[in-house]
Order: C-alpha cells, then sequence, then structure tokens
C-alpha cells in the first residue's frame, strides 16, 4: 500500500525510529528519513530511498525539511531538549501544512502524575493537541529493547530498580503500528491515544523469563531507584542526567504506589495489527543472542563494584569451589551465622567454606538480590549432596564498604 502522504521519519538512527522506517519501507510507503548528521544522509538514503537534513536544535533546518512533508514520526531522544525541539518542530509543522503528526510519548495511563519524563511527554502533547495539526499520540511502556542496553543485564544479572511488576512493550509492536498509523492517516487516526504494555513482571519473573528464553541463567538484582542515576548515565548509554533522574522518579513512585498503573497491561496492538503483541517471553527468544551477548559484555560500561557485585563473586566463589575468593568477600572481622554456628573473621570463614566443599557438592543458584539500606538480601536455591538435596536460603547481609560485615544464613520464607 503506498499511500499520496509523504512522510517525515526522525530518530532513524535511533532504536525506535529505524525500525519505524523499516516498516514503511517494507510496506511499500512513501516516506524519507530526518537526520542531523550530514555525512550520514546519502547512506540513509541509500538504506531507506531518501533523507533529509534536520537539526532538532536547529529549528533554522525545519522549513525545508518539511517541504512537501504531510505526516511526521515525532520522536526525540532521552533529553530534556526533547520540550523545546518537540515544541518548534510542531510550530513548524503547523507553518508548513503538515496533516499529521504520530508522536511516540511515554505510558501516561494515569494523567496526573509529575515523574520528570512523562510531565515532559504530556506538556509535549498538550501542545500538540491546542496546534491544530492532526495528532496521534503512541503511550509505550517500558521497551523490552532497554534489556540489550549496556547496563541492564550485564553478567547476567538484571538489575532492576523497583521490586513491583512494570509493564513491557516490544518495540516490534510499537514501531509496526507506528507505520500502519502513518499510511492509514489521520482519517482513521486523528485524536487517538494509544496504548503499549503488553507483558507485565517483576524483576524476578523477567529474569525467570530470560533464562527459559536463552538458556543461560539470568538472576534478578532490585537496586535502589537512586542508582538508576549512576546506572543508566554511564559511557554508551544515551541517558542525559537531567532523564536519568525521570527513571529515579519513575521507579521510586511505582515502589512506592504511587505510579503502580505502570504494573498494568493496556495494549492496542490487537486493534491496530490484528496480531496478539509480543510478551517476553516471545521476544526474548527473537533476541536469545543479542540478549546472550549483552549478558557477556565486557568491563567498559561495568555497573560500579556495589554489594550486588560482591554477592555476585560470593556466587562464583563458591560454585567454583574458591576459598580464598569466598573470604575475599568479607571485612577482616566479619561474622557468619550458619545454622547455630558463628564463624567469626576470614580466617575462621576461609574454615568454614573449606569444610563446606570438604562435605558437599553444591551449587548456588541465584533468584533474587534485595538491595538495603546498609547492606542485601541475597535468596538462592543450593542444589547438592546434602540431606534434601535442595534448599532456598536467605543470606542477610550487613556491609562495610563493598565487603560482607555480617552475614546470617536462614532457610527462605518461601522455599521452591
Ligand atoms: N526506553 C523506554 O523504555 C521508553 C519508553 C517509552 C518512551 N520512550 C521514549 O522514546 C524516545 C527515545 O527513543 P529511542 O529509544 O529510539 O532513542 P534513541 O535510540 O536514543 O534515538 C534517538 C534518535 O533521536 C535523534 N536525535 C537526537 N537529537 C537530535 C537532533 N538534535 N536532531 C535530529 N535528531 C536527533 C538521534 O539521532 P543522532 O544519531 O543524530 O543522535 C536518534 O536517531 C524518548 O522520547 C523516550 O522518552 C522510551
Amino acid at each position: 500500500m503506498k499511500g499520496s502522504s509523504n512522510v517525515l521519519v526522525l530518530g532513524v538512527t535511533g532504536q525506535v525510529g529505524k525500525l519505524v522506517a523499516t516498516n514503511l519501507k517494507g510496506r511499500g510507503a512513501n516516506f524519507s528519513v530526518g537526520s542531523r548528521r550530514k555525512a550520514n544522509l546519502r547512506e540513509l538514503a541509500d538504506q531507506f530511498g531518501a533523507s533529509r537534513f534536520i537539526d532538532l536544535d536547529d529549528p533554522r533546518t525545519f522549513d525545508e525539511a518539511l517541504n512537501n512533508v504531510t505526516s511526521i514520526f515525532l520522536i526525540t531522544g532521552y533529553t530534556v531538549d526533547m520540550l523545546v525541539q518537540s515544541k518548534s518542530l510542531i510550530d513548524a509543522a503547523k507553518r508548513n501544512g503538515v496533516k499529521h503528526i504520530v508522536h511516540l510519548g511515554a505510558f501516561t495511563r494515569d494523567h496526573d502524575v509529575y515523574a520528570t519524563v512523562f510531565a515532559w511527554h504530556q506538556m509535549i502533547e498538550a501542545y500538540l493537541r491546542d496546534s491544530g495539526v492532526a495528532w496521534t499520540n503512541l503511550h509505550a511502556n517500558m521497551f523490552m529493547q532497554s534489556f540489550l542496553s549496556v547496563w541492564s543485564i550485564k553478567g547476567g544479572l538484571y538489575s532492576a530498580y523497583t521490586s513491583k511488576a512494570i509493564g513491557f512493550t516490544a518495540l516490534e509492536d510499537v514501531t509496526e503500528a507506528a507505520a500502519v498509523i502513518l499510511m492509514e492517516g489521520p482519517q482513521k487516526h486523528t485524536g487517538k491515544d494509544y496504548w503499549f504494555s503488553a507483558d507485565v513482571l517483576t524483576p524476578h519473573q523477567v529474569a525467570e523469563t530470560l533464562s527459559t528464553a536463552t538458556g543461560r541463567k539470568f538472576t534478578a538484582a532490585v537496586r535502589k531507584a537512586e542508582g538508576f542515576q549512576n546506572d543508566a548515565v554511564q559511557s554508551g548509554s544515551a541517558f542525559e542526567p537531567a532523564y536519568a533522574k525521570g527513571g529515579f522518579e519513575l521507579f521510586g513512585q511505582v515502589e512506592d504506589g504511587r505510579m503502580a498503573y505502570i504494573g498494568s497491561v493496556a495494549d492496542d496492538t490487537k486493534k491496530l495489527l490484528g496480531r496478539e503483541p509480543l510478551l517476553l517471553r516471545d521476544w526474548a527468544k527473537l533476541h536469545a543472542d543479542e540478549l546472550l551477548e549483552a549478558a557477556c559484555r565486557e568491563s567498559g560500561a561495568a555497573p560500579k563494584a556495589g554489594i550486588a557485585s560482591t554477592l555476585a563473586s560470593f556466587v562464583k566463589a563458591n560454585n567454583d569451589r574458591d576459598t580464598d575468593s569466598v573470604a575475599a568477600c568479607f571485612s577482616r572481622g566479619a561474622v557468619v551465622h550458619d545454622d547455630g554456628q558463628i564463624i567469626r573473621g576470614t580466617d575462621e570463614i576461609r574454615q568454614w567454606v573449606a569444610e563446606l566443599f570438604r562435605k558437599f557438592q553444591y551449587v548456588v543458584a541465584p533468584t533474587n538480590v534485595r538491595e538495603l539500606e546498609n547492606g542485601a538480601i541475597l535468596t538462592a536455591t543450593i542444589t547438592g549432596n546434602f540431606p534434601g538435596a535442595r534448599v532456598s536460603l536467605d543470606y542477610h547481609c550487613r556491609t562495610l564498604g563493598d565487603k560482607i560485615d555480617v552475614m546470617i544464613i536462614q532457610p527462605s520464607r518461601v522455599t521452591k
């Protein structure tokens, strides 16, 4: 279907815009892609058919870029600049007779919220509604593609910033829907809000789903919401600090219930595309190789050391049967409480572990790490040649710096 519209797709060097353009190309649409990268324009034209120069930070480039354009896929990056970029582009669209703007926003299902990024997108949408240009807003919840980012699943440890369930959407769904909306045009889609939140999962369920899909063990660590501000701005991340602050607010407000709706299913994929949306289990199978690669990525962008990484070392050292490396996870004066036994200091800890290794063959499989104010609780399933052969244990840890200072080992309340 090749409509009479002439679509301009923004953000095509990014993850969403690229997939929207690929979908439009596959459907034979009449479109061009916009980029601020002059050096890449020819390559983009070869890839997608036509390209135009546009720099969202320089509105003087807009009029030429919008020449003969009838519809825009409006997407901005992970920056507060989205406000002025979108406002000035909407003004230019109106000036140039653009008929339809399809905007990618956030999952602002509850209107009365104030987490930064969500409020930014709501402001853009209010300005768009007021502009007189026909509009359609896409409201996507967490992208499943985020699991492929540098900091999200490093070493097979999924860093979540709330213990609560959150909703996910596959960009395959959002971007195919965007292409269909752009091609079907404002007659069918003007004034419509569409929602994309297909699968709601706790951190533990995410890790289990990724493990099942890839055959590699993934575990989940629930980190403090504040941690997102550091982790999300590591080198290689697209997030600027002001945007990362929005993530911290989001996760904090999901945790305390103010944004509980983030953990809800609301998905218009079927309505728009006539097929069911992808669930994480489907998406993870499609992206199993990339997930495995992301999980193995080397240290350039490693999460900063902390109790979660000390506990990962503790688990690895146990499974490697490496007494010294287990002892190295503890402070010099550390105390361990294990089954009525009290072990004091690293020398005794080394002897305790050596004795365990001598008596038993066992494997520690972490199922959760929950970070606390001064420590963390590691939950793990232990299987081996001990009575019962399988037990789920909670390792309650108090920390001194990055070392374990006190460890109390108890059966988990729920044994799996
Ligand atoms: N991650 C999520 O879970 C999630 C959920 C809901 C909504 N969102 C929204 O999705 C959007 C980000 O999408 P994405 O993941 O596709 O981002 P992305 O991969 O970082 O891509 C951003 C795109 O915007 C382009 N861009 C940035 N500044 C530009 C400028 N001045 N002029 C022209 N183009 C410019 C970039 O081009 P260059 O290559 O030239 O930099 C790139 O193509 C944000 O608005 C975010 O709020 C994200």
